[in-house]
């Protein structure tokens, strides 16, 4: 398969229908870039990825509200280097706070960011948590902003939102594992996980591939559709691929930043489509008649790759070794 570091820069999309095997194609990627020394992380939504994990002796982190797996947003620990960091950190800071909140009127930005600043110039030797920020916007009379955070930092949300870091991606396989938290609360783990991979990356750059599978959950909402947007265009800076694997052509081509990651990203495979996708898909990488009816025929496994100019169809097969670690299809796993 093609080297996507080859490229002028190593993102990627993959686009196609449920069972299509983008996942699959992805896992087979992820080992050929494991044997060349990349290191490669991965946001799971949907547990496809723990076997593949276990085989190669992988951290596996799940995040849920019983794991003992923690991620601080407000970790500085490892990525504040200068005041331009900072203020980007606080950016995106502001982004997660806002996800959470289901959005930030203009009067709660501005105290957001005030109250962010505050909260790190008193925190001193230990990292800040969400519940020191939820003091300073009480003590700004943001109350009713206080009101929406107050689920993330009491009862059973505080253990994964309001802890310290206890996690690090120090080993060649990392898989973010989020299938147990509730469906509302994925878009923000995803944006916390990307951000904390973000700042990881800037700190210490070197060959990595991050894989965000179901990345239409990120598209859903502006924040974090910003964020990764972002995070894609600057990537190649800090010797970072970013895969983004989607169901939704759809909604990811009708998105500004969809569309953004799509132009930002040299290498899209594009596997089966059916009628209701077809149309986008064909547009937006500008598909001859031949290739629109390849994909809406084509089989599991086959994909076309668009990669700058050049467009190739070809079939996606694992070696016999590599297929019981892949596979999801459940009569093979419990056979
Ligand atoms: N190239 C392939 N060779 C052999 N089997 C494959 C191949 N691609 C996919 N499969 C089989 O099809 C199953 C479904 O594929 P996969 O999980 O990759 O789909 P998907 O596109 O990620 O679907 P979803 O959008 O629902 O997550 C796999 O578990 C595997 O058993
Ligand atoms: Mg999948």
């Amino acid at each position: 398969m093609l080297d996507r570091f080859s490229l002028h820069n190593a993102n990627s999309i993959t686009f196609a229908q449920s069972g299509s095997g983008k996942s699959y194609t992805t896992k087979v990627e992820i080992l050929r870039q494991l044997m060349q020394g990349t290191k490669v992380i991965v946001i799971d939504p949907e547990r496809e990825y723990k076997n593949l994990s276990e085989s190669v002796d992988g951290t596996y982190i799940k995040l849920s509200t019983r794991s003992k797996d923690k991620i601080n947003p407000f970790d500085l620990a490892t990525t504040f280097h200068s005041k331009d960091d900072l203020s980007e950190h606080i950016q995106d800071l502001t982004d997660v706070i806002g996800l959470m909140a289901e959005g930030l009127d203009k009067s709660e930005k501005a105290a957001v960011d005030r109250a962010i600043l505050k909260v790190y110039k008193k925190a001193k030797k230990s990292q800040p948590r969400l519940q020191d920020l939820y003091a300073e916007l009480h003590d700004l009379g943001q109350l009713q902003l206080c009101e929406r955070l107050e689920r993330y930092i009491s009862g059973s949300l505080a253990g994964v939102f309001n802890s310290h870091t206890n996690i690090e991606l120090d080993n060649r396989l990392v898989i973010f594992d989020i299938k147990d938290m509730a469906s509302n609360l994925r878009p923000i783990m995803m944006l916390i996980i990307s951000n904390f991979v973000k700042n990881q990356v800037m700190a210490s750059p070197e060959k990595r591939l991050l894989v965000i599978d179901e990345g239409w959950l990120l598209l859903e909402h502006e924040q974090s559709a910003r964020f990764v947007a972002g995070l894609v265009r600057r990537a190649r800076k800090y010797y970072l691929g970013v895969s983004i694997i989607s169901q939704q052509a759809n909604d990811f081509l009708h998105s500004e930043y969809g569309r953004a990651i799509a132009s930002q990203s040299a290498l899209r495979i594009l596997m089966r489509q059916d009628t209701t996708t077809i149309r986008g898909v064909v547009d937006e990488f500008n598909l001859s008649e031949y290739e629109q009816s390849f994909l809406l025929t084509c089989e599991r496994g086959d994909a076309l790759i668009v990669a700058d100019q050049n467009h190739v169809a070809v079939r996606v097969v694992a070696a016999d070794k590599e297929h019981p670690l892949i596979t999801t299809n459940p009569t093979e796993i419990y056979a």
